[in-house]
Protein backbone atom coordinates (compact mmCIF):
# COMPACT_ATOMS: atom_id res chain seq x y z
CA UNK A 1 0.00 0.00 0.00
CA UNK A 2 2.95 2.28 1.00
CA UNK A 3 4.84 1.66 -2.18
CA UNK A 4 1.32 2.00 -4.41
CA UNK A 5 0.73 5.15 -2.78
CA UNK A 6 4.94 6.63 -3.24
CA UNK A 7 4.86 5.76 -6.71
CA UNK A 8 1.18 7.73 -6.78
CA UNK A 9 3.48 10.58 -5.40
CA UNK A 10 6.29 10.41 -7.29
CA UNK A 11 4.29 10.10 -10.72
CA UNK A 12 2.43 13.18 -9.90
CA UNK A 13 5.27 14.98 -9.35
CA UNK A 14 6.98 14.30 -12.46
CA UNK A 15 3.60 15.46 -14.57
CA UNK A 16 3.47 18.26 -12.24
CA UNK A 17 7.05 18.99 -13.11
CA UNK A 18 7.12 18.79 -16.76
CA UNK A 19 4.04 20.90 -16.67
CA UNK A 20 5.81 23.36 -15.01
CA UNK A 21 8.59 22.53 -17.48
CA UNK A 22 6.66 23.38 -20.26
CA UNK A 23 5.49 26.92 -18.68
CA UNK A 24 8.94 27.90 -18.31
CA UNK A 25 8.74 27.29 -14.62
CA UNK A 26 11.27 25.08 -12.93
CA UNK A 27 11.03 24.89 -9.28
CA UNK A 28 11.73 21.37 -8.67
CA UNK A 29 14.78 21.50 -11.35
CA UNK A 30 16.65 24.42 -9.18
CA UNK A 31 16.85 21.97 -6.28
CA UNK A 32 17.64 19.06 -8.18
CA UNK A 33 20.50 20.76 -10.71
CA UNK A 34 21.72 22.94 -7.86
CA UNK A 35 22.26 20.10 -5.76
CA UNK A 36 23.89 18.10 -8.99
CA UNK A 37 26.15 20.60 -9.46
CA UNK A 38 27.21 20.67 -5.50
CA UNK A 39 27.69 17.39 -5.60
CA UNK A 40 30.27 17.86 -8.88
CA UNK A 41 31.75 20.23 -7.18
CA UNK A 42 31.87 19.31 -3.84
CA UNK A 43 33.26 15.82 -4.56
CA UNK A 44 36.73 17.66 -5.18
CA UNK A 45 37.13 17.85 -1.49
CA UNK A 46 37.44 13.95 -1.95
CA UNK A 47 40.57 13.92 -4.20
CA UNK A 48 43.41 11.23 -3.26
CA UNK A 49 45.09 12.93 -0.06
CA UNK A 50 48.24 10.04 0.04
CA UNK A 51 50.05 11.54 2.34
CA UNK A 52 47.88 11.69 5.26
CA UNK A 53 48.19 7.96 4.93
CA UNK A 54 51.18 7.26 6.75
CA UNK A 55 51.87 3.68 5.02
CA UNK A 56 51.63 4.97 1.58
CA UNK A 57 54.75 5.80 -0.36
CA UNK A 58 55.08 9.72 -1.02
CA UNK A 59 54.82 10.39 -4.94
CA UNK A 60 56.21 13.73 -6.44
CA UNK A 61 54.08 16.24 -5.95
CA UNK A 62 51.92 18.19 -8.60
CA UNK A 63 50.92 21.58 -8.54
CA UNK A 64 47.37 20.35 -7.94
CA UNK A 65 48.35 18.18 -4.97
CA UNK A 66 50.71 20.95 -3.61
CA UNK A 67 48.09 23.26 -3.31
CA UNK A 68 46.02 20.55 -1.68
CA UNK A 69 48.95 19.83 0.41
CA UNK A 70 49.02 23.26 1.30
CA UNK A 71 45.56 23.89 3.11
CA UNK A 72 46.16 20.18 4.82
CA UNK A 73 49.07 21.43 6.48
CA UNK A 74 47.25 24.94 7.77
CA UNK A 75 44.61 23.15 9.09
CA UNK A 76 46.77 20.09 10.88
CA UNK A 77 49.27 22.38 11.88
CA UNK A 78 46.42 24.50 13.25
CA UNK A 79 45.09 21.85 15.22
CA UNK A 80 48.40 21.42 17.14
CA UNK A 81 48.62 24.68 17.85
CA UNK A 82 45.64 25.02 19.40
CA UNK A 83 45.37 22.12 21.48
CA UNK A 84 48.37 23.42 22.88
CA UNK A 85 46.75 25.81 24.48
CA UNK A 86 43.71 23.80 25.69
CA UNK A 87 43.87 23.87 29.75
CA UNK A 88 42.62 20.43 29.27
CA UNK A 89 45.38 19.16 26.91
CA UNK A 90 46.64 15.33 26.58
CA UNK A 91 50.39 14.77 26.93
CA UNK A 92 51.62 13.81 23.90
CA UNK A 93 49.18 14.72 21.82
CA UNK A 94 48.17 14.62 18.15
CA UNK A 95 50.62 12.21 17.07
CA UNK A 96 49.02 10.90 13.88
CA UNK A 97 48.55 14.18 12.57
CA UNK A 98 51.87 15.53 13.59
CA UNK A 99 53.13 12.28 11.42
CA UNK A 100 51.18 13.39 8.78
CA UNK A 101 52.36 16.96 9.28
CA UNK A 102 55.82 15.98 8.66
CA UNK A 103 55.23 13.87 5.35
CA UNK A 104 53.21 17.13 4.08
CA UNK A 105 56.53 19.62 4.97
CA UNK A 106 58.76 16.73 3.33
CA UNK A 107 56.47 17.44 -0.04
CA UNK A 108 56.50 20.94 0.23
CA UNK A 109 59.85 22.06 1.71
CA UNK A 110 61.25 21.95 -1.30
CA UNK A 111 58.62 24.87 -3.26
CA UNK A 112 59.70 27.93 -2.99
CA UNK A 113 57.99 31.34 -2.89
CA UNK A 114 55.19 32.01 -0.86
CA UNK A 115 54.77 28.11 0.61
CA UNK A 116 58.04 28.50 2.33
CA UNK A 117 55.76 31.38 4.91
CA UNK A 118 53.66 28.39 6.04
CA UNK A 119 55.92 25.79 6.07
CA UNK A 120 58.23 27.80 8.17
CA UNK A 121 55.13 28.70 10.40
CA UNK A 122 54.22 24.59 10.58
CA UNK A 123 57.61 23.69 11.29
CA UNK A 124 57.41 26.41 14.48
CA UNK A 125 54.23 24.73 15.82
CA UNK A 126 56.21 21.53 15.59
CA UNK A 127 59.26 22.73 17.81
CA UNK A 128 57.02 24.40 20.06
CA UNK A 129 55.38 20.95 20.94
CA UNK A 130 58.21 19.87 20.87
CA UNK A 131 59.63 21.77 23.62
CA UNK A 132 55.99 21.90 25.57
CA UNK A 133 56.50 18.02 25.86
CA UNK A 134 60.09 18.25 26.66
CA UNK A 135 58.82 20.19 29.90
CA UNK A 136 55.60 18.42 30.47
CA UNK A 137 58.08 15.18 30.84
CA UNK A 138 60.66 17.07 33.39
CA UNK A 139 57.30 18.57 35.85
CA UNK A 140 54.44 16.04 35.60
CA UNK A 141 53.58 12.99 37.14
CA UNK A 142 54.05 10.77 34.49
CA UNK A 143 53.81 6.60 34.49
CA UNK A 144 57.01 5.24 33.98
CA UNK A 145 56.10 3.16 30.42
CA UNK A 146 53.95 6.44 29.48
CA UNK A 147 57.16 8.16 29.61
CA UNK A 148 59.61 6.32 28.04
CA UNK A 149 57.06 6.24 25.46
CA UNK A 150 57.10 9.31 25.31
CA UNK A 151 60.58 10.29 25.24
CA UNK A 152 60.89 8.03 22.19
CA UNK A 153 58.45 9.64 20.23
CA UNK A 154 59.85 13.33 21.22
CA UNK A 155 63.33 12.01 20.24
CA UNK A 156 62.02 10.85 16.89
CA UNK A 157 60.33 14.32 16.47
CA UNK A 158 63.32 16.33 17.28
CA UNK A 159 65.22 13.69 14.80
CA UNK A 160 62.75 14.38 11.77
CA UNK A 161 62.82 18.61 12.97
CA UNK A 162 66.73 18.46 12.39
CA UNK A 163 66.13 18.93 8.42
CA UNK A 164 64.39 22.13 9.40
CA UNK A 165 67.18 23.48 11.47
CA UNK A 166 67.89 25.93 8.78
CA UNK A 167 64.02 27.92 9.13
CA UNK A 168 64.00 30.80 11.17
CA UNK A 169 61.89 30.94 14.46
CA UNK A 170 60.35 33.36 13.75
CA UNK A 171 57.19 33.30 10.57
CA UNK A 172 56.40 36.19 8.09
CA UNK A 173 53.60 38.30 9.68
CA UNK A 174 51.19 40.83 8.47
CA UNK A 175 52.29 43.25 6.01
CA UNK A 176 53.45 46.48 7.70
CA UNK A 177 53.23 48.41 4.81
CA UNK A 178 49.71 48.24 2.93
CA UNK A 179 48.47 52.33 3.77
CA UNK A 180 45.51 50.19 5.35
CA UNK A 181 43.87 50.19 8.89
CA UNK A 182 45.75 47.61 11.04
CA UNK A 183 42.18 46.27 11.93
CA UNK A 184 42.44 44.25 9.05
CA UNK A 185 45.46 42.76 10.27
CA UNK A 186 45.31 42.58 13.65
CA UNK A 187 42.01 40.60 14.50
CA UNK A 188 43.20 36.88 15.65
CA UNK A 189 40.93 34.52 16.86
CA UNK A 190 40.87 34.22 20.48
CA UNK A 191 40.19 31.25 22.71
CA UNK A 192 41.17 32.02 26.18
CA UNK A 193 39.46 34.77 28.09
CA UNK A 194 39.38 36.59 31.33
CA UNK A 195 36.87 35.59 33.80
CA UNK A 196 34.91 38.88 33.13
CA UNK A 197 31.21 39.29 31.58
CA UNK A 198 30.51 41.64 28.13
CA UNK A 199 28.00 44.10 29.05
CA UNK A 200 24.72 44.16 26.65
CA UNK A 201 25.51 47.37 25.71
CA UNK A 202 28.99 46.02 23.92
CA UNK A 203 27.19 43.14 22.51
CA UNK A 204 24.23 45.94 21.13
CA UNK A 205 27.53 47.75 19.44
CA UNK A 206 29.06 44.79 18.29
CA UNK A 207 25.30 44.08 16.40
CA UNK A 208 25.20 47.45 15.24
CA UNK A 209 28.41 47.17 13.39
CA UNK A 210 27.21 43.87 12.05
CA UNK A 211 23.85 45.19 10.63
CA UNK A 212 25.97 47.81 8.24
CA UNK A 213 27.71 45.00 6.58
CA UNK A 214 26.45 44.43 3.13
CA UNK A 215 23.81 42.09 2.86
CA UNK A 216 21.60 40.30 -0.64
CA UNK A 217 19.07 43.08 -1.76
CA UNK A 218 19.85 44.77 2.22
CA UNK A 219 17.59 42.36 3.33
CA UNK A 220 19.46 41.76 6.97
CA UNK A 221 17.96 38.37 7.80
CA UNK A 222 19.43 37.82 10.79
CA UNK A 223 19.17 37.01 14.26
CA UNK A 224 21.96 37.40 16.85
CA UNK A 225 21.51 34.88 19.74
CA UNK A 226 23.36 35.84 22.83
CA UNK A 227 24.36 33.36 25.32
CA UNK A 228 25.69 33.21 28.49
CA UNK A 229 23.86 29.46 30.44
CA UNK A 230 26.55 27.60 30.78
CA UNK A 231 24.07 24.32 30.65
CA UNK A 232 23.16 26.30 27.29
CA UNK A 233 26.22 27.17 26.23
CA UNK A 234 27.38 23.47 26.14
CA UNK A 235 24.56 22.32 24.01
CA UNK A 236 25.76 24.86 21.30
CA UNK A 237 29.20 23.29 21.61
CA UNK A 238 28.06 19.93 21.57
CA UNK A 239 26.69 21.17 18.07
CA UNK A 240 29.59 23.30 17.04
CA UNK A 241 31.72 21.01 18.11
CA UNK A 242 35.32 22.60 17.05
CA UNK A 243 34.86 24.89 20.44
CA UNK A 244 35.39 21.74 22.91
CA UNK A 245 37.87 22.36 25.46
CA UNK A 246 37.95 26.01 25.44
CA UNK A 247 34.82 27.93 24.63
CA UNK A 248 32.89 27.40 27.82
CA UNK A 249 35.23 29.82 29.44
CA UNK A 250 33.97 32.50 27.00
CA UNK A 251 31.60 34.40 28.73
CA UNK A 252 29.30 34.59 26.45
CA UNK A 253 28.56 32.50 22.70
CA UNK A 254 26.77 34.02 19.93
CA UNK A 255 24.44 31.47 18.14
CA UNK A 256 24.30 32.89 14.39
CA UNK A 257 20.98 32.62 12.83
CA UNK A 258 19.61 33.12 9.34
CA UNK A 259 16.03 33.54 8.62
CA UNK A 260 15.92 32.26 5.26
CA UNK A 261 12.18 33.26 4.51
CA UNK A 262 13.91 35.81 3.52
CA UNK A 263 15.22 34.45 0.37
CA UNK A 264 12.99 33.57 -2.99
CA UNK A 265 14.41 30.35 -4.17
CA UNK A 266 16.47 27.22 -3.39
CA UNK A 267 19.15 28.96 -5.83
CA UNK A 268 19.39 31.42 -3.60
CA UNK A 269 19.98 29.43 -0.64
CA UNK A 270 23.80 30.22 -0.35
CA UNK A 271 23.01 33.89 -0.23
CA UNK A 272 21.63 32.93 3.25
CA UNK A 273 25.29 31.74 4.41
CA UNK A 274 27.14 34.74 2.90
CA UNK A 275 24.84 37.13 4.57
CA UNK A 276 25.63 35.76 7.65
CA UNK A 277 29.14 35.41 7.06
CA UNK A 278 29.61 38.84 6.55
CA UNK A 279 28.01 40.61 8.98
CA UNK A 280 29.55 37.90 11.63
CA UNK A 281 32.82 39.78 10.12
CA UNK A 282 31.67 43.12 10.81
CA UNK A 283 30.84 41.73 14.33
CA UNK A 284 34.51 39.94 14.71
CA UNK A 285 36.32 43.36 13.49
CA UNK A 286 34.47 45.74 15.92
CA UNK A 287 34.73 43.21 18.41
CA UNK A 288 38.83 43.37 18.07
CA UNK A 289 38.52 47.30 17.69
CA UNK A 290 37.02 47.06 21.36
CA UNK A 291 39.37 44.98 22.56
CA UNK A 292 37.91 41.94 22.91
CA UNK A 293 38.15 38.29 21.61
CA UNK A 294 36.31 36.13 19.63
CA UNK A 295 36.59 33.42 17.40
CA UNK A 296 34.15 31.62 15.00
CA UNK A 297 32.77 28.48 16.01
CA UNK A 298 31.61 26.20 13.04
CA UNK A 299 28.38 24.19 13.29
CA UNK A 300 29.17 21.60 10.53
CA UNK A 301 26.79 19.51 12.19
CA UNK A 302 26.72 15.84 12.53
CA UNK A 303 24.58 14.86 15.36
CA UNK A 304 21.07 16.14 13.89
CA UNK A 305 19.45 15.40 17.40
CA UNK A 306 21.68 17.43 19.73
CA UNK A 307 20.71 20.35 16.84
CA UNK A 308 16.79 19.77 17.53
CA UNK A 309 17.92 19.62 21.15
CA UNK A 310 19.10 22.91 20.86
CA UNK A 311 16.41 24.46 19.05
CA UNK A 312 13.79 23.04 21.28
CA UNK A 313 15.86 24.46 24.23
CA UNK A 314 16.37 28.42 22.55
CA UNK A 315 12.97 28.05 21.00
CA UNK A 316 14.47 28.78 17.39
CA UNK A 317 11.89 28.65 15.08
CA UNK A 318 12.25 26.37 11.93
CA UNK A 319 12.98 29.05 9.65
CA UNK A 320 16.45 29.97 10.75
CA UNK A 321 19.64 28.44 9.51
CA UNK A 322 22.10 27.59 12.02
CA UNK A 323 24.87 29.69 10.49
CA UNK A 324 27.75 29.22 12.92
CA UNK A 325 28.38 30.14 16.35
CA UNK A 326 31.11 32.81 18.00
CA UNK A 327 32.76 33.03 21.16
CA UNK A 328 33.02 36.41 22.87
CA UNK A 329 35.12 37.58 26.05
CA UNK A 330 38.12 39.92 27.02
CA UNK A 331 40.91 38.28 25.76
CA UNK A 332 43.53 36.86 28.58
CA UNK A 333 46.60 37.79 26.90
CA UNK A 334 47.77 37.94 22.99
CA UNK A 335 50.88 36.03 23.41
CA UNK A 336 49.43 32.79 23.60
CA UNK A 337 49.27 31.30 20.38
CA UNK A 338 51.92 31.20 17.52
CA UNK A 339 51.41 34.13 14.84
CA UNK A 340 48.79 33.19 12.60
CA UNK A 341 50.08 32.96 9.06
CA UNK A 342 48.87 33.67 5.55
CA UNK A 343 49.03 32.33 2.24
CA UNK A 344 51.01 34.61 0.07
CA UNK A 345 49.35 36.85 -2.42
CA UNK A 346 50.45 35.59 -5.22
CA UNK A 347 49.44 32.04 -4.72
CA UNK A 348 45.66 33.12 -4.28
CA UNK A 349 45.73 36.32 -6.64
CA UNK A 350 44.47 35.71 -10.81
CA UNK A 351 44.36 38.19 -13.58
CA UNK A 352 41.93 37.82 -16.24
CA UNK A 353 42.26 33.81 -16.46
CA UNK A 354 44.18 30.75 -14.89
CA UNK A 355 47.30 29.97 -16.14
C1 LIG B 1 33.80 29.35 9.17
C2 LIG B 1 34.82 29.28 10.27
C3 LIG B 1 34.76 28.27 11.19
C4 LIG B 1 35.67 28.19 12.23
N1 LIG B 1 35.53 27.22 13.17
C5 LIG B 1 36.37 27.18 14.21
C6 LIG B 1 36.16 26.23 15.23
O1 LIG B 1 35.22 25.44 15.20
N2 LIG B 1 37.03 26.24 16.28
C7 LIG B 1 38.07 27.12 16.35
O2 LIG B 1 38.80 27.07 17.32
N3 LIG B 1 38.28 28.05 15.39
C8 LIG B 1 37.46 28.11 14.33
N4 LIG B 1 37.61 29.07 13.37
C9 LIG B 1 38.72 30.05 13.48
C10 LIG B 1 39.87 29.71 12.54
O3 LIG B 1 40.56 28.60 13.02
C11 LIG B 1 40.81 30.91 12.41
O4 LIG B 1 40.08 31.98 11.86
C12 LIG B 1 42.00 30.62 11.55
O5 LIG B 1 42.81 29.62 12.14
C13 LIG B 1 42.86 31.85 11.30
O6 LIG B 1 43.32 32.38 12.53
P1 LIG B 1 43.00 33.86 12.95
O7 LIG B 1 41.51 34.04 12.97
O8 LIG B 1 43.61 34.01 14.30
O9 LIG B 1 43.64 34.76 11.95
C14 LIG B 1 36.71 29.15 12.32
C15 LIG B 1 36.77 30.18 11.38
C16 LIG B 1 35.83 30.26 10.38
C17 LIG B 1 35.88 31.41 9.40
Amino acid sequence: MRHTVGALVSFVRRVLGRILRVLGLRPGDLWLEGYRRERWLFQHTLCDRYWLNLNSPLRLLSEHDAEVVEFDLLRFAHAIDKGLYLPERRVGFGRDKIRCILNMLKLLAPSAGGRQRVVTWAVNILRRYARALAKDLETLDIASEKRVELANWLEKLRDALEQFDQLPDVCEGPPSKTGLSDIYFKRRSVRCWKDEDVDNSVLRTLVEAALWAPSSCNRQPYKFLFIRDAKVKRMVLDVATGGRGFADMAPVVLLLLVDVRAYYSPSERHLAYIDAALASQNLALAACELGLGTVWLNCAVEDFAKEDELRGELRIPRWYALVGAMAIGWPLDDTRYEPSVRRSVDDVIVFERFA
